[in-house]
Protein backbone atom coordinates (compact mmCIF):
# COMPACT_ATOMS: atom_id res chain seq x y z
CA UNK A 1 0.00 0.00 0.00
CA UNK A 2 1.03 3.42 -0.87
CA UNK A 3 0.81 5.95 1.55
CA UNK A 4 -0.27 9.53 0.88
CA UNK A 5 2.49 12.09 2.63
CA UNK A 6 1.33 14.97 0.32
CA UNK A 7 -2.31 15.37 1.82
CA UNK A 8 -2.60 18.57 3.65
CA UNK A 9 -4.18 17.70 6.82
CA UNK A 10 -5.05 20.74 8.50
CA UNK A 11 -4.44 20.73 12.18
CA UNK A 12 -6.01 24.28 12.92
CA UNK A 13 -8.54 23.79 16.09
CA UNK A 14 -7.26 20.49 16.97
CA UNK A 15 -6.02 21.65 19.88
CA UNK A 16 -2.32 20.94 18.30
CA UNK A 17 -0.06 22.44 19.80
CA UNK A 18 1.41 23.24 16.89
CA UNK A 19 -1.04 25.14 14.85
CA UNK A 20 -3.20 26.12 18.09
CA UNK A 21 -0.41 28.18 20.62
CA UNK A 22 0.26 30.97 17.94
CA UNK A 23 -1.35 33.81 20.57
CA UNK A 24 0.99 32.37 23.35
CA UNK A 25 4.00 32.77 21.00
CA UNK A 26 2.50 35.55 19.11
CA UNK A 27 2.95 34.42 15.82
CA UNK A 28 1.25 35.34 12.85
CA UNK A 29 -2.01 33.61 11.98
CA UNK A 30 -0.14 32.88 8.61
CA UNK A 31 3.06 31.35 9.59
CA UNK A 32 3.92 27.91 8.51
CA UNK A 33 4.05 26.06 11.80
CA UNK A 34 7.08 23.49 11.55
CA UNK A 35 8.24 23.89 14.89
CA UNK A 36 7.54 21.50 17.55
CA UNK A 37 8.48 17.86 16.74
CA UNK A 38 5.34 16.46 15.68
CA UNK A 39 4.52 15.48 11.93
CA UNK A 40 2.01 16.56 9.97
CA UNK A 41 1.16 13.37 8.08
CA UNK A 42 -1.98 11.26 9.29
CA UNK A 43 -0.17 8.27 11.60
CA UNK A 44 -0.12 4.34 10.33
CA UNK A 45 -3.76 3.23 9.73
CA UNK A 46 -3.18 0.24 11.77
CA UNK A 47 -3.34 2.67 14.80
CA UNK A 48 -6.25 4.31 14.07
CA UNK A 49 -7.84 1.54 13.94
CA UNK A 50 -6.82 -0.19 17.17
CA UNK A 51 -8.05 3.15 18.86
CA UNK A 52 -11.14 3.27 16.85
CA UNK A 53 -11.89 -0.51 18.01
CA UNK A 54 -11.09 0.31 21.38
CA UNK A 55 -13.19 3.87 21.38
CA UNK A 56 -16.34 1.86 20.30
CA UNK A 57 -16.46 0.12 23.75
CA UNK A 58 -17.59 3.05 25.64
CA UNK A 59 -15.89 2.81 29.21
CA UNK A 60 -13.02 4.77 29.44
CA UNK A 61 -11.77 3.64 32.97
CA UNK A 62 -8.13 2.98 34.26
CA UNK A 63 -6.17 0.75 32.69
CA UNK A 64 -3.04 -1.53 32.70
CA UNK A 65 -0.41 -2.28 29.72
CA UNK A 66 -0.98 -6.20 29.67
CA UNK A 67 1.67 -8.37 28.25
CA UNK A 68 1.39 -7.47 24.34
CA UNK A 69 2.77 -4.27 23.89
CA UNK A 70 5.98 -4.85 25.38
CA UNK A 71 6.59 -7.94 24.01
CA UNK A 72 5.96 -5.90 20.33
CA UNK A 73 8.19 -3.29 21.78
CA UNK A 74 10.70 -6.30 21.72
CA UNK A 75 9.87 -8.18 18.42
CA UNK A 76 10.68 -4.42 16.91
CA UNK A 77 13.86 -3.28 19.23
CA UNK A 78 15.41 -6.59 17.89
CA UNK A 79 13.75 -6.32 14.09
CA UNK A 80 15.04 -2.75 13.56
CA UNK A 81 17.82 -2.22 15.57
CA UNK A 82 19.52 -5.78 16.21
CA UNK A 83 19.08 -5.60 20.32
CA UNK A 84 18.19 -8.15 22.00
CA UNK A 85 15.75 -6.68 25.39
CA UNK A 86 13.60 -8.66 27.44
CA UNK A 87 9.99 -7.69 28.31
CA UNK A 88 10.35 -7.02 31.98
CA UNK A 89 13.29 -4.43 31.58
CA UNK A 90 10.69 -2.02 29.60
CA UNK A 91 9.51 0.10 31.97
CA UNK A 92 6.07 2.33 30.60
CA UNK A 93 6.17 5.99 31.34
CA UNK A 94 3.59 8.67 29.62
CA UNK A 95 6.69 10.18 28.49
CA UNK A 96 10.41 10.45 27.82
CA UNK A 97 10.75 14.03 29.29
CA UNK A 98 8.91 13.00 32.39
CA UNK A 99 10.88 9.83 32.81
CA UNK A 100 14.14 12.01 32.46
CA UNK A 101 12.65 14.51 35.58
CA UNK A 102 12.02 11.26 37.19
CA UNK A 103 15.62 9.31 36.65
CA UNK A 104 17.77 12.66 38.08
CA UNK A 105 15.56 12.50 41.46
CA UNK A 106 15.95 8.82 41.44
CA UNK A 107 19.92 9.00 40.86
CA UNK A 108 21.35 12.32 42.15
CA UNK A 109 21.81 13.29 45.51
CA UNK A 110 21.91 17.58 46.17
CA UNK A 111 24.79 19.08 44.68
CA UNK A 112 25.30 16.30 42.66
CA UNK A 113 25.71 17.07 38.30
CA UNK A 114 24.69 16.09 35.29
CA UNK A 115 26.32 16.23 31.83
CA UNK A 116 24.64 17.13 28.25
CA UNK A 117 25.71 18.30 25.26
CA UNK A 118 24.49 21.34 23.61
CA UNK A 119 22.85 22.64 21.05
CA UNK A 120 20.21 19.81 22.42
CA UNK A 121 17.21 19.83 23.02
CA UNK A 122 15.80 22.36 25.66
CA UNK A 123 14.09 19.58 28.53
CA UNK A 124 17.60 18.16 29.22
CA UNK A 125 18.78 21.67 30.75
CA UNK A 126 15.28 21.83 32.81
CA UNK A 127 15.28 18.36 33.75
CA UNK A 128 18.68 19.37 35.68
CA UNK A 129 17.59 22.76 36.89
CA UNK A 130 13.93 21.78 37.49
CA UNK A 131 15.23 19.53 40.09
CA UNK A 132 17.84 21.93 41.73
CA UNK A 133 21.01 20.08 39.64
CA UNK A 134 23.40 21.72 38.02
CA UNK A 135 24.41 20.85 34.61
CA UNK A 136 27.72 20.71 32.92
CA UNK A 137 27.82 21.40 28.86
CA UNK A 138 30.09 18.76 27.22
CA UNK A 139 29.21 21.05 23.85
CA UNK A 140 29.16 19.54 20.66
CA UNK A 141 32.17 21.07 17.96
CA UNK A 142 31.44 21.82 14.31
CA UNK A 143 34.50 20.19 12.58
CA UNK A 144 34.53 20.22 8.72
CA UNK A 145 30.60 20.60 8.85
CA UNK A 146 29.75 17.96 10.72
CA UNK A 147 29.34 18.19 14.85
CA UNK A 148 31.51 15.57 17.01
CA UNK A 149 31.77 15.24 20.10
CA UNK A 150 34.88 16.53 22.47
CA UNK A 151 36.04 13.42 24.68
CA UNK A 152 38.81 15.14 26.38
CA UNK A 153 36.18 17.77 27.95
CA UNK A 154 33.63 14.92 28.58
CA UNK A 155 36.28 12.70 30.49
CA UNK A 156 37.10 15.68 32.37
CA UNK A 157 33.43 17.05 33.00
CA UNK A 158 32.74 12.76 33.88
CA UNK A 159 35.96 13.11 36.46
CA UNK A 160 34.12 15.52 38.39
CA UNK A 161 33.32 13.01 41.60
CA UNK A 162 30.30 15.46 41.34
CA UNK A 163 28.92 14.31 38.01
CA UNK A 164 27.03 11.32 38.35
CA UNK A 165 24.75 11.36 35.34
CA UNK A 166 24.95 12.13 31.28
CA UNK A 167 22.05 12.56 29.26
CA UNK A 168 23.14 11.62 25.24
CA UNK A 169 20.77 12.01 22.56
CA UNK A 170 20.89 9.38 20.19
CA UNK A 171 20.42 10.36 17.22
CA UNK A 172 20.99 14.32 18.36
CA UNK A 173 18.37 16.59 18.52
CA UNK A 174 18.92 19.38 16.73
CA UNK A 175 22.31 18.37 14.60
CA UNK A 176 21.19 15.59 12.86
CA UNK A 177 23.79 12.89 14.31
CA UNK A 178 23.96 9.52 14.52
CA UNK A 179 26.46 8.48 16.71
CA UNK A 180 29.04 5.94 15.51
CA UNK A 181 30.05 2.72 17.20
CA UNK A 182 33.58 3.94 18.14
CA UNK A 183 32.08 7.22 19.56
CA UNK A 184 28.82 5.36 21.37
CA UNK A 185 32.55 2.98 22.82
CA UNK A 186 34.66 5.24 23.97
CA UNK A 187 31.85 7.87 25.43
CA UNK A 188 30.90 4.60 27.94
CA UNK A 189 33.68 3.46 28.45
CA UNK A 190 34.27 7.26 30.36
CA UNK A 191 31.33 6.58 31.98
CA UNK A 192 31.90 3.41 33.10
CA UNK A 193 35.17 4.22 34.14
CA UNK A 194 33.97 7.52 36.17
CA UNK A 195 30.53 5.73 37.71
CA UNK A 196 28.51 8.08 35.43
CA UNK A 197 24.84 6.68 34.57
CA UNK A 198 24.20 6.85 31.08
CA UNK A 199 21.05 8.20 30.15
CA UNK A 200 20.71 7.28 26.46
CA UNK A 201 17.84 9.46 24.96
CA UNK A 202 16.65 7.22 21.64
CA UNK A 203 13.89 8.72 20.60
CA UNK A 204 14.38 9.71 17.39
CA UNK A 205 15.93 5.96 17.10
CA UNK A 206 13.60 5.03 14.21
CA UNK A 207 13.92 8.38 11.88
CA UNK A 208 17.47 7.39 10.44
CA UNK A 209 18.01 7.95 6.98
CA UNK A 210 19.94 5.81 4.27
CA UNK A 211 23.18 4.57 4.87
CA UNK A 212 23.31 5.17 8.48
CA UNK A 213 22.47 2.89 10.98
CA UNK A 214 21.68 3.44 14.55
CA UNK A 215 23.68 1.51 17.20
CA UNK A 216 21.32 1.74 21.00
CA UNK A 217 24.25 2.31 23.48
CA UNK A 218 22.99 -0.16 25.74
CA UNK A 219 23.58 -3.05 22.72
CA UNK A 220 26.99 -2.49 22.91
CA UNK A 221 28.15 -4.96 25.57
CA UNK A 222 26.37 -6.10 28.94
CA UNK A 223 28.60 -4.01 31.15
CA UNK A 224 27.35 -1.12 29.25
CA UNK A 225 24.13 -2.41 29.36
CA UNK A 226 24.18 -2.30 33.13
CA UNK A 227 25.26 1.49 33.59
CA UNK A 228 22.34 2.63 30.79
CA UNK A 229 19.20 3.66 30.89
CA UNK A 230 17.69 3.97 27.27
CA UNK A 231 14.52 6.14 26.38
CA UNK A 232 12.12 4.59 23.51
CA UNK A 233 8.93 5.75 22.17
CA UNK A 234 6.84 5.29 19.38
CA UNK A 235 5.71 9.12 19.70
CA UNK A 236 7.77 10.24 17.99
CA UNK A 237 8.31 7.33 14.70
CA UNK A 238 4.86 7.04 14.37
CA UNK A 239 3.10 10.50 15.05
CA UNK A 240 1.21 9.77 18.06
CA UNK A 241 3.22 11.89 20.92
CA UNK A 242 -0.12 13.35 22.34
CA UNK A 243 -1.36 9.47 23.65
CA UNK A 244 1.73 9.66 25.94
CA UNK A 245 3.32 6.66 25.59
CA UNK A 246 7.21 5.97 26.14
CA UNK A 247 9.16 2.70 26.93
CA UNK A 248 12.25 3.04 29.09
CA UNK A 249 14.31 0.01 28.98
CA UNK A 250 16.48 -0.69 32.09
CA UNK A 251 18.46 -4.09 32.04
CA UNK A 252 19.87 -3.19 35.31
CA UNK A 253 17.15 -4.65 38.14
CA UNK A 254 18.17 -2.05 40.91
CA UNK A 255 18.22 0.74 38.70
CA UNK A 256 15.24 -0.22 36.90
CA UNK A 257 13.56 -0.49 40.85
CA UNK A 258 14.79 2.80 41.64
CA UNK A 259 13.47 4.60 38.53
CA UNK A 260 9.97 3.00 38.95
CA UNK A 261 9.92 3.87 42.57
CA UNK A 262 10.33 7.80 41.76
CA UNK A 263 8.02 7.16 38.82
CA UNK A 264 5.07 5.24 41.78
CA UNK A 265 6.44 8.87 43.81
CA UNK A 266 4.65 11.24 40.82
CA UNK A 267 1.88 8.97 40.28
CA UNK A 268 2.68 8.98 36.46
CA UNK A 269 2.90 5.11 36.25
CA UNK A 270 -0.67 4.76 34.92
CA UNK A 271 -0.75 4.60 30.86
CA UNK A 272 -3.77 6.49 29.39
CA UNK A 273 -6.28 4.04 27.63
CA UNK A 274 -5.14 4.39 23.78
CA UNK A 275 -1.23 4.35 25.11
CA UNK A 276 -0.59 0.51 25.08
CA UNK A 277 -3.17 -0.12 22.09
CA UNK A 278 -1.65 2.27 19.76
CA UNK A 279 2.28 1.27 20.94
CA UNK A 280 1.35 -1.91 20.00
CA UNK A 281 -0.28 -1.53 17.05
CA UNK A 282 2.32 0.78 15.85
CA UNK A 283 5.20 -1.63 16.66
CA UNK A 284 3.58 -4.62 14.57
CA UNK A 285 2.28 -3.40 11.94
CA UNK A 286 4.01 0.37 11.14
CA UNK A 287 6.98 -0.64 9.46
CA UNK A 288 5.52 -0.35 5.75
CA UNK A 289 4.42 3.17 7.24
CA UNK A 290 7.73 4.18 8.45
CA UNK A 291 10.24 3.11 5.50
CA UNK A 292 7.74 5.57 3.25
CA UNK A 293 7.34 8.15 5.65
CA UNK A 294 11.17 8.33 5.49
CA UNK A 295 12.10 8.18 2.34
CA UNK A 296 9.45 11.01 1.97
CA UNK A 297 11.12 13.00 4.69
CA UNK A 298 14.25 12.08 3.05
CA UNK A 299 13.15 13.96 -0.23
CA UNK A 300 12.35 16.96 1.66
CA UNK A 301 15.98 17.34 3.06
CA UNK A 302 17.10 16.82 -0.25
CA UNK A 303 14.96 19.92 -1.30
CA UNK A 304 15.96 22.25 1.49
CA UNK A 305 19.72 21.49 1.39
CA UNK A 306 19.80 21.93 -2.28
CA UNK A 307 17.47 24.87 -2.47
CA UNK A 308 19.80 26.87 0.40
CA UNK A 309 23.02 25.29 -1.71
CA UNK A 310 21.45 26.64 -5.10
CA UNK A 311 19.46 29.88 -4.15
CA UNK A 312 20.84 30.61 -0.54
CA UNK A 313 24.20 30.36 -0.05
CA UNK A 314 24.43 32.77 2.61
CA UNK A 315 22.62 30.19 4.62
CA UNK A 316 24.04 26.93 5.88
CA UNK A 317 22.22 23.77 6.42
CA UNK A 318 23.69 20.58 8.32
CA UNK A 319 22.88 17.00 6.14
CA UNK A 320 21.66 15.28 8.84
CA UNK A 321 21.49 12.03 9.01
CA UNK A 322 18.53 10.69 10.86
CA UNK A 323 15.33 12.93 12.70
CA UNK A 324 12.77 15.15 10.74
CA UNK A 325 14.36 18.72 11.64
CA UNK A 326 17.01 20.57 10.07
CA UNK A 327 19.71 22.59 11.53
CA UNK A 328 20.32 25.41 9.36
CA UNK A 329 22.37 28.44 10.28
CA UNK A 330 20.92 31.88 9.37
CA UNK A 331 24.63 33.79 11.90
CA UNK A 332 25.38 35.28 8.14
CA UNK A 333 22.74 37.70 8.37
CA UNK A 334 23.83 38.71 11.63
CA UNK A 335 20.71 39.10 13.47
CA UNK A 336 20.50 38.99 17.03
CA UNK A 337 18.68 35.84 18.64
CA UNK A 338 15.10 37.46 19.30
CA UNK A 339 15.35 39.55 15.97
CA UNK A 340 16.16 37.04 14.07
CA UNK A 341 12.99 35.03 15.16
CA UNK A 342 11.07 37.68 14.60
CA UNK A 343 12.63 37.72 10.99
CA UNK A 344 11.06 34.09 10.77
CA UNK A 345 7.94 34.82 12.25
CA UNK A 346 6.85 37.82 10.67
CA UNK A 347 8.83 39.00 7.72
CA UNK A 348 9.80 34.98 6.27
CA UNK A 349 6.33 33.97 7.90
CA UNK A 350 8.10 30.39 8.91
CA UNK A 351 7.32 29.25 12.11
CA UNK A 352 10.51 27.77 13.24
CA UNK A 353 12.17 26.55 16.30
CA UNK A 354 14.55 29.63 17.84
CA UNK A 355 17.99 27.63 18.01
CA UNK A 356 18.84 30.33 20.82
CA UNK A 357 16.42 27.78 22.61
CA UNK A 358 19.37 24.74 22.52
CA UNK A 359 22.03 26.60 24.09
CA UNK A 360 23.99 29.76 23.29
CA UNK A 361 25.65 27.89 20.39
CA UNK A 362 22.67 27.73 18.81
CA UNK A 363 22.31 31.56 18.38
CA UNK A 364 21.60 32.59 14.91
CA UNK A 365 20.29 29.02 14.43
CA UNK A 366 17.26 27.96 13.75
CA UNK A 367 15.60 23.99 13.56
CA UNK A 368 12.69 23.39 10.73
CA UNK A 369 10.32 20.37 11.40
CA UNK A 370 10.32 18.59 7.51
CA UNK A 371 7.92 16.10 8.78
CA UNK A 372 4.99 17.68 6.22
CA UNK A 373 3.98 17.87 2.87
CA UNK A 374 6.12 18.50 0.19
CA UNK A 375 3.75 21.14 -0.82
CA UNK A 376 4.63 22.90 2.74
CA UNK A 377 8.91 22.66 2.74
CA UNK A 378 8.84 24.23 -0.95
CA UNK A 379 6.27 27.23 0.08
CA UNK A 380 8.72 27.82 3.15
CA UNK A 381 12.31 27.82 1.61
CA UNK A 382 10.49 30.07 -1.36
CA UNK A 383 8.79 32.67 1.86
CA UNK A 384 12.49 32.61 3.30
CA UNK A 385 13.96 33.36 0.38
CA UNK A 386 11.75 36.28 -0.96
CA UNK A 387 12.23 37.52 2.73
CA UNK A 388 15.80 37.39 2.39
CA UNK A 389 16.19 39.52 -0.93
CA UNK A 390 13.44 42.44 0.80
CA UNK A 391 15.58 42.43 4.09
C1 LIG B 1 15.46 14.20 22.17
C2 LIG B 1 14.03 14.24 22.60
N1 LIG B 1 13.65 13.67 23.74
C3 LIG B 1 12.37 13.69 24.16
C4 LIG B 1 11.39 14.32 23.43
C5 LIG B 1 9.99 14.38 23.92
O1 LIG B 1 9.63 13.21 24.54
P1 LIG B 1 8.21 13.00 25.20
O2 LIG B 1 7.18 13.68 24.35
O3 LIG B 1 8.10 11.52 25.20
O4 LIG B 1 8.30 13.57 26.57
C6 LIG B 1 11.74 14.95 22.24
C7 LIG B 1 10.72 15.67 21.47
O5 LIG B 1 11.00 16.45 20.61
C8 LIG B 1 13.09 14.91 21.81
O6 LIG B 1 13.46 15.48 20.67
Amino acid sequence: MRYNFDAIIDRNHTLAAKTDMRMKYHVPEDALPMWVADMDFASPPAITDAIRNRLDHPIYGYTHLGDNGHEAAVQWMKTRHNWTIEPQWIVHAPGVVPALNCMVRAFLKPGEKVIIQQPVYPPFVSVATNNHFEYLNNELQEINGKYEMNLTDFEMKAADPATKLFILCNPHNPVGRVWSKETLLQIADICIRHQVLIVADEIHHDLVFKGNTHIPIASLSPEISQQTITCTAPSKTFNIAGLQAANIIIENADIRTAFVRELARTSLETPNVFAGIASEAAYREGAEWLDQALDYIEENKHYVMNYIQEKLPMLRVFDSEATYLLWIDFNKLELQPKRLTQFLNHEAKVWLNAGSTFGSSGNGFARMNIACPRSIVIEAMARIERAIRLS
